[in-house]
């Protein structure tokens, strides 16, 4: 049974958000390099600073299992993105992406958003699966070289929200 909670990110966290962006099944996901834990340590010193941008653990009950970032919540026309979402593999396909991104709506719409945006891979099937459930749509189509790279077809998905 899942009791999934969203807490913002603190400087504590470094350690975790370098261990689950190295894990294979997430790198191999998002196309991204290895990281060290001084780049997100310094990666959460800015985060801070930034008004644009807000980044939340996961948590299953009291266990850190997860991370996302949401941006643009600055701009003018309310359509923030869901800069990235990352769940340890050993708790994928049990519904915690869903109850997430779900809280992140609920929360957006409470705040005046009108959508929420967000790139992926179309072979992300996963991904998109989880997407899709909580309402978004593919809306454009391209490709783009990524952090690897690899040349990769991509898509936006979009909801209003
Ligand atoms: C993408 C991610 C955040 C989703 O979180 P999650 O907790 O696994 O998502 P959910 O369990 O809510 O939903 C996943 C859905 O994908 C489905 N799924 C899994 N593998 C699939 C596949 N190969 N094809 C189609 N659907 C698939 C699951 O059955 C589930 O749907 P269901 O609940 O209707 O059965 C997580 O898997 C993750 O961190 N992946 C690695 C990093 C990544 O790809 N991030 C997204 C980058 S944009």
């Amino acid at each position: 049974m899942n009791d999934i909670r969203l807490r913002a990110v603190t400087d504590d966290d470094a350690p975790f958000l370098t261990f689950i962006m190295n894990t294979d099944a997430v790198l191999n996901a998002l196309n991204e390099l290895p990281t060290q834990l001084e780049d997100w340590v310094c990666a959460i010193r800015e985060w801070k600073h930034d008004e644009d941008e807000e980044d939340y653990i996961i948590c299953n009950g009291e266990t850190a299992v997860g991370w996302l970032g949401i941006n643009n919540l600055e701009s003018i026309d309310k359509k923030a993105y869901l800069k990235l979402a990352a769940i340890l593999p050993e708790y994928h396909n049990r519904g915690i992406g869903f109850a997430a991104i779900n809280q992140i709506i609920e929360m957006l719409r409470q705040r005046s958003y009108q959508k929420l945006a967000l790139y992926t891979d179309l072979e992300n099937h996963k991904a998109r699966a989880c997407y899709q459930k909580c309402g978004f749509e593919v809306v454009e189509t391209f490709t783009e070289e990524m952090a690897n790279g690899k040349t990769v077809a991509r898509c936006m998905m979009e909801m209003v929200l």
